[in-house]
């Protein structure tokens, strides 16, 4: 048995417990149920929620968006299953938590497609705090999970969104029209290759990313062990990038 995680758990019981992921002074990091009321008070109504979500004995939209988010990351850890998943990170910068960069798959051990979704408290955008995000679930997605696209949703005008799609190398890939509550929105895709990921990385502007805790969570995701190829020192490497913890590289083929 290995030693307990900051959250309590085995990290063989609930491995996600123990994933981060960051960069300089931003971090991402699953909520734990401490976590959680600070969460629910930073979201912005505008956020939105999936709509499947029941929600229930509140009225404004900051409490209905807020009760969402609640049950989205409840609903994640619970459903959460190999060929399907959802996975809910809290992001801080310096330790302030500013918002919440969530990655979700369908068959991802099939398919190797992930979508990305994210937000951020008013106070904390326009800092380049979204894109960093993205950036660090992009690395997690491609170099811990072994993706092969990344893809993102935003509504037409949603400038800010789109904002950090365009700067991070996307390209667009479609385009649907949604319904909700009467209301019709043109919903734009983007989509970000691995290619094109190798390609755009360096500009990014992140530095050195660490990953811990990304093996114990690839077999919760049904992935396959990371294969890492030895370096000329001896030592098993991936990428250069630095990885603590588990070990983490390469991805195993699609
Ligand atoms: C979308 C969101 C996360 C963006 O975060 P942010 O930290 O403000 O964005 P960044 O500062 O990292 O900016 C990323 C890029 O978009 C541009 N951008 C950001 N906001 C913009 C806006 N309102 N209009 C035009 N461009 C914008 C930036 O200039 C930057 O481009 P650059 O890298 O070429 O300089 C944030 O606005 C938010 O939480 N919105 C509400 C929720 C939402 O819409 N989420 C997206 C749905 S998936």
């Amino acid at each position: 048995m290995s030693a307990g995680d900051a959250a309590g758990f085995d990290s063989s019981l609930w491995p996600l417990a123990q994933l981060r992921v960051r960069a300089g002074a931003i971090e991402l990091r699953p909520p734990t149920d401490d976590d959680l009321p600070a969460l629910a008070a930073l979201v912005p109504v505008e956020a939105g929620h999936d709509p499947t979500l029941p929600i229930s004995g509140v009225t404004t939209p900051h409490e209905v968006t807020a009760q969402a988010v609640l049950r989205q990351v409840w609903r994640s850890r619970a459903e959460l299953a190999p060929d399907r998943w959802r996975i809910c990170l809290a992001a801080y910068v310096d330790g302030v938590l500013v918002g919440q960069q969530d990655l979700k798959a369908d068959d991802f051990p099939r398919r190797r497609i992930v979508e990305t979704s994210s937000w951020l408290g008013t106070e904390h955008r326009r800092r380049g705090h979204g894109k960093a995000m993205r950036a660090l679930a992009l690395h997690l997605a491609f170099e811990g999970l072994g993706a092969v696209a990344v893809e993102s949703e935003s509504a037409e005008g949603n400038d800010a969104a789109l904002g950090i799609t365009r700067s991070l190398g996307y390209s667009p890939s479609g385009d649907t029209y949604e319904v909700h509550d009467g209301v019709v929105t043109h919903m734009l895709w983007s989509r970000l290759t691995r290619e094109r990921w190798a390609l755009h990385r360096q500009g990014y502007g992140l530095g050195p990313v660490e990953c811990e805790g990304v093996e114990g969570c690839r077999q919760l995701l049904g992935l396959p062990p990371t294969e890492l190829a030895p370096t000329s020192n001896g030592n098993r490497a991936a990428n250069g990038v630095a990885h603590r913890g588990a070990p983490t590289g390469q991805p195993a083929p699609a």
